[in-house]
């Protein structure tokens, strides 16, 4: 059956937000923020911290399991802590080769190692021989460094070491976060791999989950911004599969109901200045959906206290219940 993966997103997509976005549904499958791996085997306080629903059979509160992502370029390091990271319970554990951040590249990892299809294919085989058979393998890249002449290569590469499933991110690394996403670079590659190959980029909607799927010949995608300015994206395809789930895209007022939800999740964070931020970081993602957020963005952008931005969340709602 299809499947739909919250992307890993670094700095937005942690424990809290994972835990409110498989609430409300539609997702199979997460995928954590990635722990950066060099020259030593990190302590389960670095996989706990990234990855907190470790300590609960390694699945968010709805039940989704979370699939722990590392990134690196040393072999037997990437294969120390994946090994370890098992241990700890992950129930997947998912290799980066896609990170186009310059400190993460200048260290030789992420985007980086989709130069060399070998050093992709030993990292791969060493994590897989260092996981427990019954423990998924997957990795995650994007369809090249400066141009795209590597992308079947590598992905071959990644199968052929023992990946179960390969998530492609379809641009490459000079390419950015630019539209479009090159969905059809993907068909070839699925048409050749005997793995899962998944989908993702600039999904936004469920009329471009249908446009992707459809130029990527790909059952699965993974979806990232796509969900954080629609909380309701997850579902809404989950239903376009053909599960009725009887919902429609949330109103402004539901998702102002979902801020304040989150803004007491996030109070788990102790630390009002980071609750802030996030709150704040939110309100400015959704505006690309919902055009109310980009005004009440506006009014909250200067306040430090997440209760004062709270209380903007809260008069909003009011005014439009009053409205309604
Ligand atoms: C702020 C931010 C942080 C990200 N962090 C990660 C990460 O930790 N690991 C990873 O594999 N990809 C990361 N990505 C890439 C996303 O997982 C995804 O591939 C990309 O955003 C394209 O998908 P989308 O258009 O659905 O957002 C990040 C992207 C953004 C915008």
């Amino acid at each position: 059956m299809a499947t739909v993966t919250l992307a890993p997103m670094e700095g937005v997509v942690d424990v809290y937000m994972r835990d409110i976005l498989t609430r409300i549904g539609g997702f199979d499958l997460c995928v954590s923020e990635f722990v950066r791996v060099s020259q030593h085997l990190y302590p389960a306080s670095v996989f706990y911290s990234l990855c907190p629903e470790l300590r609960q059979d390694g699945k968010t509160v709805a039940g989704v399991p979370v699939h722990v992502q590392i990134m690196g370029g040393e072999t037997h390091v990437m294969a120390e802590n994946a090994g370890f990271v098992a241990e700890l319970g992950a129930p997947g554990v998912d290799i980066n080769f896609g990170c186009p951040a310059k400190t993460v590249n200048r260290h030789d990892a992420g985007a980086t190692l989709l130069q060399w299809p070998e050093r992709l294919h030993d990292i791969v085989s060493a994590v897989r021989r260092a996981v427990p058979d019954t423990i998924p393998v997957s990795a995650k890249m994007r369809l090249g460094f400066a141009e795209k002449s590597l992308a079947l290569e590598n992905a071959l590469a990644i199968a052929e070491a023992g990946a179960g499933k390969l998530t492609i991110h379809a641009r490459t690394k000079m390419e950015g976060y630019r539209p479009p996403a090159h969905w059809e670079y993907l068909r070839p590659i699925a048409e050749r791999l005997d793995i899962p190959v998944v989908a993702n980029g600039e999904i936004w909607t469920p009329e471009d989950y249908d446009l992707c799927r459809e130029a990527s010949g790909c059952e699965d995608i993974m979806i990232g911004r796509g969900v954080i300015a629609r909380p309701s994206l997850g579902w809404e395809i989950a239903q376009r599969r053909g599960e009725s789930t009887g919902m429609t895209a949330f109103n402004w007022s539901q998702i102002l109901g979902t801020l304040a939800e989150y803004h007491d999740l996030i109070e788990g964070m102790a630390n009002p200045p980071r609750q802030a931020g996030r709150l704040k970081q939110w309100i400015k993602l959704l505006a690309r959906s919902y055009g109310e957020a980009g005004e009440l963005f506006t009014r909250i952008r200067r306040l430090e206290d997440p209760r004062s931005i709270l209380a903007e969340v809260e008069v909003t709602k009011e005014r439009v219940l009053d409205v309604a």
